[in-house]
């Protein structure tokens, strides 16, 4: 069997994860290929994804397993040797990306450090997200089951998706809701999922308010009651049996 046809096509790939890398992170200006191939964990991962991926796919699954195991180690990226990656992926820094076994990732995804594509529980079959072209997935999100993240979505930082999310959408929030959809804020009375309420911010400004209140008045404001009459100002004493006890 010819080995040229594999050698080009990884070359091909090799230049899009570089041209990926190139495209969307600014750190990235003017550094060499070799710096990229040798100090970029994301594109280091995606190397050992693809040799781990052919073994496991020709049965080699303990080679396989083990390559995903030693990449975790030195890269923080976890891709099982199944789950489906297309071309052009881009883990930014990387460190804490866990991707599933049926997870299938589209062309030309960006996803940041702390991402899960995961499960929700013990469910077989196919449990993790399809993740469409075009989508970036914000640091720390979670994405969980067998969800479809439609082309070209967002997916805030920390937002915890369990279900589907339209193309060309913003999602935030835990769960993560809609804010955007093809650019504009959805309809509707329930729709503000980014401004959630935040009681213990609330409650802060509303003791800040009255601190304020009453710092601002006047010894003889004190001396009335609330209904602006005077008050018999009385001398403290103690009532009852002395506290010291005897
Ligand atoms: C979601 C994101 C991709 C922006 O997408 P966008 O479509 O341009 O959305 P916008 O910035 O217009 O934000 C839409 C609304 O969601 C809110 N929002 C954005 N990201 C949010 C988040 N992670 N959590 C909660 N709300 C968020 C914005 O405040 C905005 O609110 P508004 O309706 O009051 O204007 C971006 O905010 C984000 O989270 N990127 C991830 C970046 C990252 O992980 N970087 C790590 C680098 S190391």
């Amino acid at each position: 069997m010819s080995l040229a046809r594999p050698c080009r096509a990884a070359i091909t790939e090799v230049r899009r994860d570089l041209a990926a890398v190139r495209s969307r992170d600014p750190a990235a200006e003017g550094v060499s290929s070799l710096q990229i191939l040798a100090a970029w964990p994301g594109v280091q991962a995606l190397l050992a994804h693809r040799v781990a991926s052919r073994l496991f796919a020709a049965g080699w699954r303990l080679p396989a397993r083990m390559i995903a195991l030693l990449t975790r180690s030195f890269t923080g990226i976890e891709i099982h040797p199944a789950a489906r990656i297309g071309p052009g992926l881009f883990i930014d820094h990387g460190m804490g990306v866990v991707i599933g076994e049926t997870a299938e990732v589209g062309a030309d995804v960006t996803i940041y450090q702390g991402v899960t594509l995961g499960g929700t529980g013990f469910a077989t079959g196919k449990r993790h997200p399809t993740v469409h072209d075009e989508v970036i997935i914000g640091s720390g999100a979670k994405l969980l089951g067998p969800i479809d993240v439609g082309r070209g979505a967002k997916v805030g930082a920390n937002t915890v998706v369990i279900h589907d999310v339209p193309p060309d959408s913003t999602v935030v929030g835990i769960p993560g809701r809609p804010v955007r959809i093809e650019g504009r804020k959805p309809d509707g009375p329930d729709a503000d999922w980014a401004h959630l309420p935040d009681p213990i911010a609330d409650a802060m400004a509303a003791l800040a308010r009255r601190v304020e209140r009453l710092e601002s008045l006047q010894p003889a404001d004190l001396l009335q009651s609330p209904e602006g009459q005077p008050q018999e100002v009385r001398p403290a004493t103690l009532g009852g049996p002395s506290p010291a006890g005897g």
